[in-house]
C-alpha cells in the first residue's frame, strides 16, 4: 500500500511516499481503508524528532493521527464495527499512522463518520475536536454565560473550540490576525482581537476560561484578564523551543518541570489550570458526528493536498499560518470497490 513515511528526522523532505507493508488488525482492532487524513502540528514535531525522547519509533515510520475511511476488516472480539462501515478516528500514537491507504485502529478509538461530510471534511476534525472538547468540557467544565478566550482562533483547534464554546452558550473572544477576522466571526466568535495590532491582555477582560494554544508565557499573561477562579487549559507547552536549546531528553524534562510549575503557580493565584494531551475516544467522536449532522460544528479546510504532496502540506503547517485544517487526500472519493467485490 502507499504510505507517507519518514526515514530520518528532519525537514519536510524526509517524508517519502513508499510502497509499504499493509498493517493487520489484531485482537480488538479494526483495519480501515483510509480515504483522507489531516496534518496536525504534532505530526511535524514527530517528523523533526522533537518528541523522540518520549515517543520512540523504529524508522521508517508512517506519520498521521487523523483518518476518515471505511472498515476493511475486523480483528478478533470486535463486535461494534463491520466491514463497510464509514468511520473516523484520531488513534493513539502506538498504532501504525494514518498517512496511508490502510491503518489499524483500536476498536474503542473509532467513531462513526458524520453522514453530511465528505471523507476529506471528516478527516479534518477528529484530533482537533477531541482536544477542544476535552479542554473545554472535560477539564474546564465551561458553562453557559461564561466568557471564553480562545487563543489562535483561526487554527485547527481554535476553529473548533470557538464553535464548541458557542454551542455551550459561552461568550467567545478570540485572537487572530486581521485577515482571519471574518472567518472566526462566521464560526460564532463574539469579540475578535487582532493580536498583531493590540496586546490581547490589554483588551480582553473578565475571562472565565482560557484555551491557551500558544504556550506558557502567553498563559501567564492570562492571570490579569481573568475573573476570580477562572480556569486555564493549555495545549501547547513550548517543547520544540526547549528541545532546540537543550536536546530531546533535557528539553522534555525541562518542559515537564515548567508545566508543573505553571500549574502550581496558577493554582496558588486561585486559577485552576491544566496541560492536556488529547486522548483518543470513539464515543466523543460519535458525539462529534451528531454535532456535525445537527449543523453545530462545521469543518474549516484551508487546503486539500494529495498524499504525494505530503512534504508541501508539512511546509504549510510549519509556516504557522494554516487557516483551519490541512487535509491529505489518500484515495479519491468512490475509488474503492464495495466490500463484496474486492480482490
Ligand atoms: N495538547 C494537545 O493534545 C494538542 C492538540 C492539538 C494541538 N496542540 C498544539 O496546539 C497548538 C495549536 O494547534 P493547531 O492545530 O490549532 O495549530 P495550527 O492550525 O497550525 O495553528 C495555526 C494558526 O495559529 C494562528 N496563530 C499563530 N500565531 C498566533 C498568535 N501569536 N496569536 C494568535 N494566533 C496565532 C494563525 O492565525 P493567524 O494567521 O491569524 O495569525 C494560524 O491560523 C500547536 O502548538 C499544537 O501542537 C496540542
Amino acid at each position: 500500500m502507499k504510505a507517507a513515511r519518514i526515514h530520518a528526522y528532519g525537514d519536510p523532505d524526509v517524508l517519502q511516499v513508499d510502497d509499504a507493508p499493509a498493517p493487520v488488525a489484531g485482537k480488538g482492532q479494526v483495519l480501515v481503508d483510509v480515504f483522507a487524513s489531516s496534518v496536525n502540528p504534532i505530526d511535524c514535531k514527530i517528523r523533526k524528532g522533537v518528541l523522540r525522547a518520549g515517543l520512540r519509533y523504529d524508522l521508517p515510520r508512517t506519520l498521521g493521527m487523523d483518518l476518515s475511511g471505511v472498515v476493511a476488516a475486523v480483528g478478533e472480539g470486535v463486535t461494534r464495527w463491520k466491514v463497510g462501515d464509514e468511520v473516523i478516528a484520531s488513534p493513539n500514537p502506538k498504532t501504525p499512522g494514518t498517512y496511508a491507504e490502510q491503518s489499524v485502529v483500536d476498536d474503542a478509538e473509532l467513531g462513526r463518520k458524520p453522514k453530511n461530510l465528505t471523507h476529506a471534511e471528516a478527516a479534518s476534525l477528529p484530533l482537533v475536536f477531541l482536544t477542544a472538547w476535552q479542554a473545554l468540557v472535560d477539564k474546564a467544565k465551561l458553562k453557559a454565560g461564561e466568557r471564553l478566550l480562545v487563543q489562535a482562533g483561526a487554527g485547527g483547534v481554535g476553529t473548533v473550540a470557538i464553535q464548541i464554546g458557542k454551542h455551550l452558550g459561552a461568550h467567545v473572544l478570540t485572537t487572530c490576525s486581521a485577515k482571519n477576522a471574518d472567518l472566526v466571526r462566521s464560526l460564532g466568535a463574539d469579540d475578535v482581537i487582532d493580536y498583531r495590532e493590540v496586546q490581547w491582555d490589554a483588551v480582553a477582560q473578565h475571562i472565565d476560561v482560557v484555551l491557551d494554544a500558544l504556550g506558557l508565557p502567553e498563559a501567564r499573561r492570562a492571570y490579569k484578564v481573568m475573573n476570580k477562579g477562572g480556569r486555564i487549559v493549555g495545549i501547547s507547552t513550548g517543547l520544540p523551543e526547549r528541545v532546540a536549546k537543550a536536546g530531546p531528553v533535557l528539553g522534555l524534562a525541562g518542559t515537564g518541570i515548567a508545566m508543573g510549575c505553571a500549574m502550581l503557580g496558577s493554582r496558588l493565584r486561585g486559577h485552576p489550570s491544566w496541560y492536556i494531551t488529547r486522548k483518543p475516544d470513539g464515543s466523543q467522536l460519535d458525539h462529534l458526528a451528531d454535532l456535525c449532522e445537527r449543523g453545530v460544528i462545521r469543518p474549516v479546510i484551508d487546503t486539500v493536498y494529495p498524499l504525494e504532496q505530503i512534504a508541501e502540506a508539512h511546509r504549510h503547517s510549519d509556516s504557522g499560518r494554516a487557516r483551519g485544517k490541512l487535509v491529505i487526500q489518500v484515495r479519491a472519493a468512490g475509488s474503492l470497490a464495495p466490500p463484496g467485490l474486492r480482490r
